[in-house]
């Protein structure tokens, strides 16, 4: 058996907790390979709504494993707020849980460490989600992280004031503020976080996972962020520190890459972006308030106003390219519904009037422009269609028109938040 990865092409949001929740029926695993609780993936089902952000988005359907990989970083505190709600809503999480022992933590510094670096880099920053995303990558990468297993060992409480005081250090070489009894307070909930996550099993998910596949078990990785928040191929230095892409699911989980199946590559019917750095096509005009407002772009974890604009094809094919997708799935297709017209950009002009379809190294907004298609809209209410058959011409013309673009069929259309405004193609 392979496994099949589904992750974001976009700079996240664009819906893939809802599609994992939708597809896990079809999966015996479903596992997170990246990220950490910078993520927030959305799911809603019998008129509720659940926000996840370390807890892989399989857990609410029928008794799938999920499991987090040894490429997530995990904040102590945050898993067992959310473990404990989850808990409380009737789900079995100890009999479905597993988490690797070489997931990296977060430490209530590497936050601090966060917020320090942003404030250092003042209008530069890079609008992070101050969840110590960066720096826990960065202590892993330098080989000083703390992982979930040296949790279980008698040095654990030495190793983790070796790594504050290192913290420390760095901390007042930015010049931070920090309030040490706040911090021991945080100190002391995180430890208790910690007995707590002891609680649940703890495994080497690299075996667990070969093992299923050996086993004719079936997995679904869901990835966090998006293609264009990669480390490596994404708006550097805008970006997330992990790799977002396919190739993140092989070394956050343990999975070779002859293994992988199916790359469902999923995108909004337009785009949007959280915190700072280049997006091209995005909209400063009563449009983008538009679509902020009918999509209801406001971030699942910060509340924060998402950027918004029209999709961007220069960047959908460079991800398709990169993480090899086989299949698409485009999201939230019921906010432009209202719209008389909409625009994709197909390409960029810079300034000297050239045309590209490549993704720049510098993808500044100053430097290039889009260049825009526009296409008819439906006009069309698609939030109740249930069945492919049944959707207008005008949006059938712009599916057609976005896979001759990208090469690549799309297979699933979502026009609502509800698992059950989900519409499969044949294809
Ligand atoms: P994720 O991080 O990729 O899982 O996406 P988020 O959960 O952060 O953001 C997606 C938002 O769009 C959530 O509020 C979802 O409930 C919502 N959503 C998902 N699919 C659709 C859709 O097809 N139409 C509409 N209107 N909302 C959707
Ligand atoms: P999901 O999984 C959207 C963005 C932040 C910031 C940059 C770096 O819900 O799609 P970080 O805290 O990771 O160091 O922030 O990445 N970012 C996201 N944007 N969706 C996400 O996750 C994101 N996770 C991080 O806004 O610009
Ligand atoms: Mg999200």
């Amino acid at each position: 058996m392979k496994v099949d990865v589904l992750l974001g092409l976009q700079w996240g949001d664009e819906g893939k907790g809802k599609v994992v929740d939708v597809l896990t029926p079809r999966y015996d695993a479903v596992a997170r390979f990246q990220g950490g609780p910078n993520a927030g993936h959305t799911l809603e089902f019998d008129g509720k709504k659940y926000v996840l952000r370390s807890i892989p988005s399989g857990i609410f359907q029928h008794g799938q494993i999920n499991i987090i990989g040894n490429g997530v970083v995990l904040d102590p505190v945050l898993f067992t707020e959310e473990a404990k709600s989850l808990e409380e809503s009737g789900v079995d999480l100890r009999g479905i849980l597993r988490i690797s022992r070489k997931a990296h933590l977060i430490l209530p510094t590497h936050r601090l460490l966060d917020a320090a670096s942003e404030k250092a880099m003042a209008a530069g920053k890079i609008g992070t989600t101050g969840k110590g995303i960066g720096p826990t990558y960065t202590d892993k990468i330098s080989r000083h992280g703390l992982r979930l297993g040296d949790a279980l060992t008698p040095e654990f409480a030495d190793r983790f004031a070796a790594a504050r005081d290192r913290h420390l250090d760095t901390l007042r070489a930015l010049g931070a503020d920090v309030d040490a009894d706040a911090l021991a307070a945080a100190e002391q909930k995180w430890m208790q976080a910690i007995e707590y996550i002891k609680t649940f099993k703890i495994v080497d998910c690299e075996y667990l996972i070969n093992d299923l596949l050996n086993d004719g078990k079936s997995i679904l990785c869901e990835g966090a962020q998006g293609t264009m928040l990669d480390v490596d191929f994404g708006s550097y230095p805008f970006v997330t520190s992990s790799n977002t892409i396919c190739a993140g699911a092989c070394s956050g989980l343990g999975v070779a890459p002859n293994k992988v199946g199916d790359v469902y590559g999923i995108f909004k019917a337009y785009c949007t972006r959280v915190g700072s750095g280049p997006f091209p096509t995005e909209l400063f005009d009563e449009t983008g308030k538009r679509i902020r407002d009918l999509g209801h772009e406001y971030g699942a974890v910060t509340g924060r106003e998402r950027r918004c604009g029209w999709i961007d094809l220069v960047a959908l094919r460079y991800a398709v390219m990169i993480n090899g997708v086989t299949r698409l799935i485009m999201m939230k297709s019921d906010v432009l519904d209202a719209f008389d017209t909409i625009k994709a950009c197909v390409a960029y002009r810079d300034k000297d009037g050239n045309e590209t379809r490549h993704l720049p190294f510098y993808l500044d907004d100053d430097n290039y422009s889009p260049v825009y298609v526009t296409l008819p809209g439906w006009k069309t209410t698609l939030s109740d269609i249930r069945s492919e058959d049944a959707l207008p011409q005008a949006f059938v013309d712009y599916i057609n028109f976005l896979e001759d673009e990208l090469g690549t069929p799309i297979t699933i259309i979502s026009i609502g938040p509800d698992r059950e405004q989900t519409i499969f193609r044949n294809r």
